[in-house]
């Protein structure tokens, strides 16, 4: 019981250390986000998940900058749309080439809408080099919301949904994986997944669980973590070339707190603007684990990597042996997915 009481406490005090730190420790890397990538994706065909808030922008505008196809997978078309436009404007004005995208729908509280998503990027695109899995939720109103299918949200749109996404994609990136011997899937997953110790596969849901949104964060952020291990194990024992990981982008200002009321909204700013990263710096990591050769060269299976961009180890049950093997048959039942996908 002390013992419990004490690791919380540290696993706070540990957080706490990231936020207040985190700006001292990414002191070596660009403040640019586009500077991470070193190469020309000129070729590439990359999918960002959530890409028309926070990190989601700023990952698919550097991608952008250096070239690639960027499909801005978007629960608001409209919102992709408009910055586009934005882009398509500023390239002119510097007289660069004109951004490269597609626009594409993609609601996370739908299966069904994933199932959509996969079937008319298929029909559409020639290729697939590499999938970020950013877009993700953390309600604060502290309200419990069960998506169209029935499931509690951030199960669904933080964890289910992409995972989903990934095994649908799973074929195109490994066809890429084949031929060039690099293809990736990415996942944004957060440092508050070592909030949950331990995930409860009997009830991932909540429905029989003491609800708070903070801890169905954490444990979807957990089961990210825990299902890229799962991944990568198959695809560097399947499917050479073709890897998946996972990362903290860091603690950044973005509109991850909408749920809050405005005047709370506001006042998160004022007082953390000093401290925390700006959307630019919060999509180093991403954009480092998505293009970086060094990110995969010498990587763990499934690696966690943190705004510092390096390797870390995550949470202690995200360790457990064997965890990572039940979550990921959980998933392909939740999913009614099979054994056999890879
Ligand atoms: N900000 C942080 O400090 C922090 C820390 C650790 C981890 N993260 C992770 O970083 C990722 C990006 O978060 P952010 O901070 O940039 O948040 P954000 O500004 O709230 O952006 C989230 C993005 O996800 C999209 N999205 C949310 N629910 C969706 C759904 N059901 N279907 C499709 N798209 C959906 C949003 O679309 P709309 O624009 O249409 O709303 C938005 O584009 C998340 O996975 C988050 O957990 C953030």
């Amino acid at each position: 019981m002390l013992f419990d009481v004490f690791a919380r406490v540290r696993c706070r005090l540990d957080i706490l250390n990231d936020i207040l730190l985190q700006r001292y420790h990414c002191k070596h890397l660009p403040s640019r986000a586009e500077d991470v990538i070193v190469d020309d994706l000129r070729g590439k065909t990359c999918v960002v998940t959530g890409p028309t808030s926070g990190i989601g922008v700023t990952t698919a505008r550097a991608l952008v900058k250096r070239g690639a196809r960027v499909v801005l997978a978007c629960r608001t078309p409209s919102k992709a749309e408009a910055l586009v436009e934005r882009w398509t404007k500023e390239a002119a004005a510097v007289g660069t080439a004109p951004p490269d995208c597609a626009v594409m729908a993609l609601d996370l509280d739908s299966l069904a809408s994933v199932e959509a998503f996969a079937k008319a990027f298929q029909q559409r695109e020639k290729r697939l080099d590499v999938l970020i899995n950013n877009a993700g939720i953390f309600d604060m109103s502290g309200a419990y919301v069960r998506t169209s299918d029935g499931r509690e949200q951030h199960l669904q749109a933080n964890f289910l949904a992409p995972a989903l996404l990934t095994m649908t994609l799973l074929n195109a990136l490994r066809k890429t994986g084949a031929e060039t011997g690099d293809a990736r899937v990415v996942f944004v997953s957060s440092k508050l997944h070592e909030l949950c110790t331990g995930l409860n596969l009997s009830d991932m849901d909540f429905k029989r669980s003491s609800y708070s949104s903070q801890a169905a964060y954490a444990s979807s952020k957990l089961a990210e973590v825990l299902f890229v291990k799962a991944l990568d194990a198959r695809l560097r024992a399947k499917a050479p070339g073709t890897r998946a990981l996972v990362l903290h982008p860091g603690n950044i200002v973005t509109g991850v707190v909408r749920t809050l009321p405005m005047w709370l909204q506001s006042l998160y700013k004022i007082l953390f603007e000093r401290i925390l990263l700006t959307a630019d710096q919060g999509a180093r990591c991403s954009l480092y684990c998505a293009t970086r050769t060094e990110a995969v060269a010498s990587a763990t299976i499934g690696p966690y990597f943190t705004s510092e961009c390096e390797e870390r180890t995550p949470s202690k049950y995200a360790l457990v042996e064997g965890e990572a093997e039940k979550l990921w048959r959980y998933t392909l039942k939740e999913l009614g997915l099979e054994d056999d996908i890879i």
